[in-house]
């Protein structure tokens, strides 16, 4: 048997943007208060929560303060500093705990506890001096990919290498600043799909269904549900999701980001134990967003549905959508377009790769769904990328 949360308590919330966004709103909606602690007084989680602490998401004296006013906690961002966290769990109950925030701070032990969990990888090799990178280059065929082990995001910190010559300049150019990199087998990918699972503190376990996630320059660009694979693949999907949600103890959110090659295997990606960028839609197709689910659990409140009423269809926007002197695209024009849902996030310096809002449809059909989020974004009508200016 669980506590449940009084209506009223307080919710804390590591990292103060548009993921602890999003959950301070469906906290709020649930009658809970929430505190974000971030550096930013004005970013996108500290405008909608009730308090904000303004500090470093790696100061101890920061996460006490945050601890006085909290009576639960959760992160939105992977990159706090899981010793801090760590300390805070003797003060106040934190999920995900910090043992599965470590786990997903640095691939290769992300990789290896999910291998030893029993889900499948991509082949790798940790490469953190030159003869370990020959190791690596006599195992795996090219092409590789060569990812720092911490702290990269939307394909920051990457690089794919075809020959030996391209592996050593990659190593010598990502190697500074960080201790280890990981080198991949490069999958030959029919799909990139992600499963949102979510777990509650006595073990029960709700899945979305897997999303198909389409990115451009590393970084996500549109994430459709569910995604159209078989029942063979959707199944283990769910059922790698689950394993590695009960292996981690996992008590939170978490997504699973995986691969299905062309011989149709499923191979695990990376995880994130905090609602995604790929399950924004679950705000509008499910009966219960991954937001809320991820509050349901914090305050000890029954999982919810997780099923996809209708298919759905998400769209980033990103700074490149803004004019010059950082002129807004024309939202009325998106809204025209019937059924599109509009989130922005309120940030107010828009730069080229960086994540401003996002535009769902739902829709009869995903096709559809996808042809509506295009539309309303302004993409090109032959489905082609549209023109990303620079400036
Ligand atoms: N081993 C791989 N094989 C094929 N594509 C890959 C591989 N690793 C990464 N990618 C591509 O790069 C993207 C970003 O890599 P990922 O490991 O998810 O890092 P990030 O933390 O930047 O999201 C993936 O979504 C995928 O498109
Ligand atoms: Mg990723």
């Amino acid at each position: 048997m669980s506590h449940v949360l009084p209506v009223g308590s307080t919710i804390g919330i590591l990292g103060g943007g548009q993921l602890g966004r999003m959950t301070a709103m469906a906290a709020r909606r649930l009658g809970y208060r929430t505190v974000v602690l971030d550096p930013d007084p004005a970013g996108p989680g500290a405008q909608v929560a009730d308090r904000h602490i303004a500090g470093r998401l790696d100061d101890a004296g920061a996460m006490r303060a945050l601890a006085d006013i909290a009576d639960v906690v959760t992160y939105e961002f992977e990159n706090v500093d899981a010793d801090a966290v760590a300390a805070l769990e003797s003060l106040v109950p934190v999920h995900p705990s910090s043992a599965v925030l470590r786990v997903s701070q640095h691939r290769i032990r992300e990789k290896t506890t999910v291998v030893g969990l029993g889900a499948p990888v991509p082949p790798f090799r940790a490469a953190s001096s030159t003869d370990e990178l020959e190791d690596a280059l006599s195992a795996l065929p090219f092409p590789l990919v060569m990812k720092t082990a911490t702290g990269g995001y939307d394909g920051k910190g990457q690089a794919v290498v075809r020959d030996r010559e391209g592996a050593f300049s990659a190593f010598h150019r990502l190697k500074a600043g960080t201790d280890t990199l990981i080198v991949e087998r490069q999958v030959d990918l029919a799909m990139e799909i992600s499963v949102i699972c979510a777990r509650d503190v006595n073990g029960n376990v709700a899945l979305y269904p897997p999303a198909e996630n389409r990115h451009r320059r590393g970084i996500l660009d549109v994430s459709t549900a569910p995604a159209p694979v078989c029942a063979r693949v959707a199944g283990r999907a769910a059922a790698i999701a689950e394993t590695l949600a009960q292996g981690l103890q996992l008590v939170g959110v978490l997504a699973v980001e995986m691969f299905v090659d062309r011989d149709g295997e499923v191979l695990v990606n990376e995880l994130a134990p905090r609602p995604h960028n790929s399950g924004h839609h679950t705000i509008e197709a499910a009966a219960v967003s991954q937001f809320e689910q991820l509050v349901r659990i914090l305050a000890g409140l029954p999982l919810g549905d997780t099923r996809i009423a209708r298919p759905a269809a998400m769209a980033n926007l990103l700074g490149d959508l803004w004019g010059p002197e950082g002129a807004p695209p024309d939202f009325a024009r998106m809204l025209a377009v019937p059924g599109v849902r509009l989130h922005l996030y309120g940030k107010e310096q828009p730069r080229p790769g960086r994540k401003m809002g996002h535009l769902t449809v739902v829709a009869d059909t995903v096709d559809e769904a996808i042809a509506r989020v295009l539309r309303a974004r302004g993409d090109r009508e032959d489905g082609g990328p549209h023109e990303i200016s620079l400036h």
